[in-house]
């Protein structure tokens, strides 16, 4: 038998004040479904509501008309249903890295011991070394970035929503992360939605891209599949069906589909 999906939208309309009647519909019924295990990425230029998508699947925001379901149930209450690593504003300043990193464990009750150790073996992967016992303002941003990141990956839940988390590193970084990220997906499989602006990203991460744009948001969200095979290595970045993509994501973003 085939598993619910793990995140549905259905007819969601959403603005975000609704009591002025001009303030701009963000979402007007729009639909989506994101099986189990499945890795999609949303992809769209600034602005075309991309982290509001994330703010009303994480219950942050509820939508003005339509149904969110999470693996098949509509919920009013999802914080806790998902790990969610926002866009911004991301990490307690007066915690640790690895007061920040242990969090999602402390809330769990895992002990202390054991949390640390857990979280010491991702600092090292993360290459965060050393930053152990830093405050989040003796970060840089892509460090920050990477914490919170590692804190999203603890959450234990299989449900992930990240939004950009990988726009703050270089680009070598940012490589290293994305492979990371597919190994570990390959490794425990969990439902991954990730949002970028980088169409590369999208393309060498995701079974589907969806496509916000300004223009898509107020219906159903252009929908890609990417046929690349799996596992993926950077060679697939230099492969025709690689380049054929790009080349229509790119006119799907510009809007001249
Ligand atoms: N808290 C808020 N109150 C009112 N309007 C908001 C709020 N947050 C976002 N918006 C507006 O909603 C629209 C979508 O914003 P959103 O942050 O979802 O875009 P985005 O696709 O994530 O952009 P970016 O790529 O820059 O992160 C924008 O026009 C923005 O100004
Ligand atoms: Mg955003």
């Amino acid at each position: 038998m085939k598993s619910a999906p793990s995140l549905a939208f259905k007819d969601v309309s959403f603005s975000y004040e609704e009591k002025h009647h001009d303030s701009p519909l963000i979402f007007e019924k729009m639909s989506l479904s994101v099986n189990e295990n499945e890795f999609v990425v949303i992809l769209g230029p600034s602005g075309s509501g991309k982290s509001t998508f994330f703010r009303l699947a994480s219950g942050l925001e509820q939508p003005d008309s339509g149904q969110i379901s999470i693996r098949g149930k509509e919920m009013k209450e999802r914080l806790g249903e998902v790990g969610y690593m926002p866009q911004k504003g991301l990490l307690l300043p007066w915690r640790t890295v690895m007061e920040n990193g242990r969090l999602p464990l402390e809330i769990k009750g895992v002990p202390k011991k054991e949390a640390e150790e857990k979280v010491k073996d991702y600092i090292d992967k993360f290459g965060l070394k050393g930053t152990e016992n830093k405050l989040p303002h003796q970060l840089s941003g892509g460090m920050q970035q990477r914490v919170s990141f590692l804190r999203a990956m603890l959450s234990g839940s299989d449900i992930l929503l990240l939004d950009e988390p990988f726009s703050a590193l270089d680009s070598l970084t940012r490589f290293m992360m994305q492979e990371w990220l597919l190994t570990q997906w390959h490794q425990w499989p969990k439902t991954i939605i990730f949002i970028t602006h980088d169409i590369e990203e999208a393309i060498f991460l995701a079974d589907r891209i969806l496509v916000l744009t300004q223009k898509t948001r107020k219906k159903a969200l252009a929908e890609i599949p990417v046929p690349l095979p799996r596992p993926r290595t950077d060679e697939v970045r230099i492969t025709p069906t690689f380049m054929k993509l790009k080349e229509k994501l790119l006119k799907e973003m510009r809007g001249e589909v």
